[in-house]
């Protein structure tokens, strides 16, 4: 480490008890190349210094006896992130992403003929598939539904009431997304669960609906703690909002659900049941056995802070926005409704050339890859309040 290294790891260090540092400070944390401007750090996390240290101290390890492992090598991921999601370390399972984490789960879940499984339109195209290919296999329905009218106006009453009417005696599983990354709102888990909840009142175990939470776009970038939302599966990937090692993920479960959900991969932690979900066999480790340090991190700048800068940026980009003649926001305006993605469009301009008009700026946006390919962008607190700027002036210029 040499003294630039110890100052900044200093600076960060005292944010533990005061917030004695600033944004740009992070920000030199990480190694982004300083000529773009990315709006796109959400999907796919950039490392911070210490969480590629980690790694490399994993796989220094691993390098010198491939043996003997550590202990605690794997059992400090799943405590920093139960620490971050206010659940217990053993309802935790460490998978390599989102998709693989909602596949185990639905493949998993204990679902007859009978039964029915409801997502949403919106939801990942990967989620629809994970609960299509449990369908399939037992000859389930799947009903891919949508809670509200439109996303830019919908509220938790709105999408309370539309669930409600849409659940059955067959209902077994809804599936939902925490910050839909097709429309950028923030879905209200607490009121969906608590819907669920009433449904559940005279169920037995196995005609119980769970409630899935694709949580990836709100870990780390919502000041909530996931395992007390009222969710019985919260999946998340660890290398987007987090800033974990790419190619790791979670998934949370319930413990009072877990005998609902088989194993359908060989595991290799048997702590428990949920624990034992993690795929065994070898993995990335260095990257797996890093993924503390990325929590770390984010405990220090403190989880409220993190969610209160991304808000800032992405209501600056909205109101931006708004300003500008001919844009249609689809996210809601409303914090409490959105959080760090926002989807909008330009009137008669299809996603794929604001993003190109962008880019040529060097401003780096993506489109949603859904069914309507807003244009998309996405507020880190690596991103910083001129940014967000240009990138309203580049949407202010792209030829109509
Ligand atoms: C809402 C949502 N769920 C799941 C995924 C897939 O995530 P992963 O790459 O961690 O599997 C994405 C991809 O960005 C996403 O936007």
């Amino acid at each position: 480490m040499d003294r630039r290294d110890f100052l900044i790891g200093t600076a960060l260090l005292t944010t533990s008890s005061a917030p004695a540092y600033d944004w740009d400070t992070v920000r030199r944390e990480f190694r982004l190349d300083p000529k773009l401007v990315n709006l796109g750090l959400f999907y796919l996390a950039s490392n911070p210094r210490e969480v590629r240290a980690e790694v490399d101290r994993v796989k220094r390890v691993l390098d010198a006896n491939s043996h003997d492992f550590p202990p605690d090598l794997s059992s400090r991921p799943r405590a920093a992130l139960a620490s971050y999601i206010g659940g217990a370390p053993n309802d935790i399972a460490l998978v390599s992403n989102t998709t693989t984490g909602l596949g185990l789960v639905y493949q998993g879940l204990r679902l007859r003929a009978d039964q029915e499984v409801l997502v949403n339109d919106q939801d990942h195209f990967w989620h629809q598939e994970a609960a299509r290919l449990a369908c399939d296999r037992v000859g389930a329905r799947l009903r891919v539904g949508t809670l509200f009218a439109s996303p830019a106006t919908a509220t938790p009453a709105e999408i309370a009431s539309r669930l409600r009417d849409s659940l059955t005696p067959a209902t077994r599983a809804v599936g939902i997304t925490w910050v839909q990354s097709s429309t950028g709102l923030r879905m209200p888990v607490r009121e969906v669960a608590s819907v669920i909840a009433e449904a559940n009142r005279d169920r037995a175990p196995a005609d119980r609906c769970l409630l899935i939470v694709d949580g990836v776009h709100g870990l780390a970038a919502v000041d909530d703690s996931p395992a007390s939302m009222g969710a019985d599966v919260f999946v998340a990937g660890t290398h987007k909002w987090l800033f974990g090692p790419r190619g790791t993920g979670m998934v949370w479960v319930n413990p009072a659900v877990v005998s609902e959900i088989r194993q359908v991969l060989p595991g290799a932690d048997r702590t428990t049941p949920t624990t034992y979900l993690s795929p065994g066999g070898f993995h990335a480790f260095e990257h797996t056995y890093a993924v503390h340090a990325a929590v770390a991190f984010h405990q220090r700048l403190g989880r409220s802070r993190v969610a209160a800068r991304i808000t800032e940026l992405s209501t600056r980009f909205k109101d931006g926005l708004a300003g500008l003649r001919g844009i249609t926001i689809h996210t809601p305006r409303d914090p409490a409704m959105s959080a760090g993605i926002t989807c909008f469009d330009v009137d008669g301009v299809p996603g794929s050339r604001v993003v190109e008009h962008l880019a040529a700026q060097r401003i780096q946006i993506t489109t949603a890859a859904y069914r309507i390919p807003y244009a998309r962008v996405g507020t880190s607190v690596l991103n910083t309040p001129e940014e967000v700027d240009r990138a309203v002036r580049a949407v202010a210029s792209v030829p109509r």
